[in-house]
């Protein structure tokens, strides 16, 4: 005879497995991120540090090689060529692995590289609204927001075929608001319960875990999609 612990159907069991459910997604997140930094840390440290090396290297052998053996130091011009795409290539990778902007820049400025590149990328206008002073945020919820940003903006630009996007930041002493508007073709019925994506779950268990909260519902006067984030200060 089984004595299954928890298997008893009622208000305390479904409401503990609810909690032990985030938990486990909490969990996964932060593990997921940590083994992302791991990756892109030994990325950075051994392969990028090795290709620089062998960049060098290469590019001074083909400057002597020029004036004594002109087509093998075509040859090399080639490799050298192939590899600066690696380089550039491993530097995307490990900048898809973290956000390694958040490394040496403030969240705001952060956001606004992220912005530039992604209106230069897509050709969409990216307006942004940011606070010079955004005061001291936890580096948890610096990396919560910006990684919802990303997602956000990734899938207005995805799926709502807008012409625009904004971006704004606002901080108070309660704590920092982020919205995100686009004039793009409005959310479907449930986009929380499609089984195709796990993006806006994952972005509103981000800020759960920073004690924030996430929405996201149809633009003013039905026109595209809002997301509205808060986490609290510190
Ligand atoms: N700004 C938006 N405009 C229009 N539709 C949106 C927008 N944001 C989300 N959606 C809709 O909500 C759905 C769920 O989004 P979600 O980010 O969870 O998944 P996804 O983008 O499809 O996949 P992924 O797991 O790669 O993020 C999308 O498939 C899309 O239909
Ligand atoms: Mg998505």
């Amino acid at each position: 005879m089984s004595s299954a612990i928890n298997e008893t159907p009622g208000k305390n069991a479904s409401e503990g497995r609810e909690e032990q459910l985030c938990r486990l997604v909490h969990h996964l997140i932060r593990k997921n991120d940590n083994e992302k930094a791991r990756l892109a840390r030994e990325l950075h440290d051994e392969l990028g540090s090795n290709l620089t090396a062998v960049n060098l290297d290469v590019a001074s052998v083909e400057d002597k090689l020029k004036s004594v053996d002109p087509a093998l130091a075509v040859r090399l011009r080639r490799a050298l060529e192939s590899l600066r795409t690696v380089v550039g290539l491993s530097r995307r990778m490990i900048e898809d692995l973290r956000p390694s902007a958040l490394d040496n820049m403030d969240l705001a400025e952060a956001l606004r590289g992220h912005c530039e590149d992604l209106a230069e990328r897509t050709g969409l206008e990216c307006a942004t609204d940011l606070p010079d002073d955004l005061g001291t945020l936890h580096r948890d919820s610096s990396i919560a927001l910006f990684t919802v940003a990303q997602q956000s903006l990734g899938n207005a630009a995805a799926h709502g075929k807008p012409s625009q996007l904004t971006l704004s930041l606002k901080a108070d002493a309660s704590g920092t608001r982020m919205r995100i508007t686009d004039n793009g073709s409005g959310l479907p019925d449930n986009p929380f319960d499609r089984l195709s994506g796990h993006g806006l779950l994952e972005a509103r268990e981000r800020i759960s875990m920073v004690g924030g909260t996430f929405e996201i519902r149809r633009g003013e006067n039905g026109v595209g999609t809002t997301v509205d984030v808060f986490v609290p200060s510190a």
